[in-house]
């Protein structure tokens, strides 16, 4: 199958456009988390902004891998979301489109790209598929806790939770209001999403 006339070839860059549009969503999210005090899911959500940024480099690589000097501009027909909410609704939305990604966009794109005879990037969506699934559990998780409030508790028992600014380690049933070394708010505290 030639590449230039393959589904695969359009796949690949609508993926790359969503890749892109998520690391920037994600950068948002990141910023109005710090603004609301959620510093440490801050930088979690960075890192989430991060492994989009990757995965978008690797479709954009592919193309040209597969497609050399013949790829100039790819047109691209996909819907992308652009609604925005309170912190506690991004985290369910987006978890929604990484649930989209993981489990049905990108698992279909590998079987185009397979059946077009492209296995390296069957198996390229295929991967990043799996880490998509983990963004939505992780996503689901900080949902979950900033809806029920339940972020810094512990369901039972004593838990250690620790400053990500300062590395203080309080133990307790809640994280503390403020960290008795830096004095930075709860926000500071290391989310444990076995106490979700
Ligand atoms: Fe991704
Ligand atoms: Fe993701």
């Amino acid at each position: 199958m030639d590449f230039q006339k393959s589904i695969t070839k359009e796949n690949l860059a609508r993926s790359f456009a969503a890749e892109c549009q998520e690391g920037a969503r994600y950068q948002f999210l990141a910023e109005k988390a710090q603004q609301e005090g959620y510093q440490y899911i801050m930088t979690f959500v960075r890192s989430l902004a991060k492994n989009e940024m990757s995965h978008a480099k690797m479709f954009f690589q592919a193309i040209n891998e597969h497609g050399g000097d013949k790829v100039q501009n790819i047109d691209v027909k996909a819907g992308y979301p652009f609604r925005t909410g309170e912190l506690a609704d991004i985290f369910k939305m987006e978890a929604e489109n990484e649930r989209m990604s993981g489990e049905s966009i990108y698992p279909k794109f590998a079987d185009i790209a397979r059946d077009e005879g492209f296995d390296d990037v069957a198996e390229l969506f295929d991967l990043v598929s799996k880490v998509e699934i983990t963004h939505k559990n992780i996503l689901t998780n900080f949902y979950t806790g900033l809806k029920k409030g339940t972020l810094y508790k512990c369901k039972s028992g004593v838990h250690a939770f620790k400053c990500d600014e300062c590395g203080t380690i309080v133990e307790g049933k809640t994280a503390p209001k403020t960290c008795p070394l830096c004095k930075n708010g709860q926000g500071y505290f290391r989310v444990d999403f076995s106490i979700i």
